[in-house]
């Protein structure tokens, strides 16, 4: 028989789950400092904002504590924003549109092409970590964008080898020109993030 705080699990809106592990479960006391890290300030307040203003369909991968915010840039329509997840006590974190699965089923979610652009920030090294695994998602990632989409690929350098340098995204991706940043975009020390733009070759 299901506990009660199992059936209030399954009850209660997401909101107020977000509200009670937040403030009453130390949620934010644990993780609201990781918003103040530049890469993650260069996320929040440049790259999501500008692409809630230029892409008709994002899809955001990985969702967590820190996450939840993004959703309210995204109001263009209801289609707007979708997150993705495989593990189910994330959920919370996640969009209206949200996803309990990997990446690597999207199509059994939504068409191939669907997505304009797709934010992948912090998978590759944290549950995709091996390079057949992440060549696989590589092609998925192609597949599920529309002709011309974005991808941003954010990845630490002391997780992974540069996976561009090894010639991953080469059969699937072109550099991103014409965006207000460049292709690449390192932080430096204490930091180890990157951040890569790509755009979806024609196939
Ligand atoms: C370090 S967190 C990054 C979260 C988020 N993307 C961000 O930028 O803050 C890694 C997340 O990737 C998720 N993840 C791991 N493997 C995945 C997969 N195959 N498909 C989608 N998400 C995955 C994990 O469950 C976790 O929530």
């Amino acid at each position: 028989m299901p506990s009660p705080s199992q059936i209030a699990k399954k009850l209660l809106p997401k909101q107020v789950k977000r509200f009670i592990l937040l403030n009453f479960l130390g949620v934010r006391r644990r993780y609201d400092h990781l918003r103040s890290h530049p890469s993650r300030r260069f996320l929040e307040h440049e790259i999501l904002p500008w692409l809630a203003r230029h892409q008709a369909r994002v899809l955001f991968v990985g969702t967590g504590p820190y996450t939840w915010q993004f959703e309210r840039l995204f109001r263009r329509s209801r289609d707007q924003y979708t997150t993705i997840d495989p593990e189910s006590a994330t959920a919370v974190w996640g969009a209206r549109n949200h996803i309990v699965a990997p990446i690597q089923q999207i199509e059994r979610f939504r068409p191939k092409g669907y997505f304009d652009c797709i934010v992948f920030n912090g998978v590759f090294g944290f549950g995709i970590d091996d390079l057949d695994s992440q060549r696989e998602t590589i092609k998925v990632l192609h597949e599920a964008l529309a002709p011309g989409g974005l991808l941003l690929v954010g990845w630490n350098t002391n997780l992974l080898p540069d996976l561009e340098a090894l010639g991953l995204f080469r059969p699937y991706f072109d550099d991103a020109e014409g965006l207000p940043w460049p292709h690449r975009t390192p932080f430096g020390l204490p930091e180890t993030h990157v951040y890569d733009f790509y755009r979806k070759r024609p196939q």
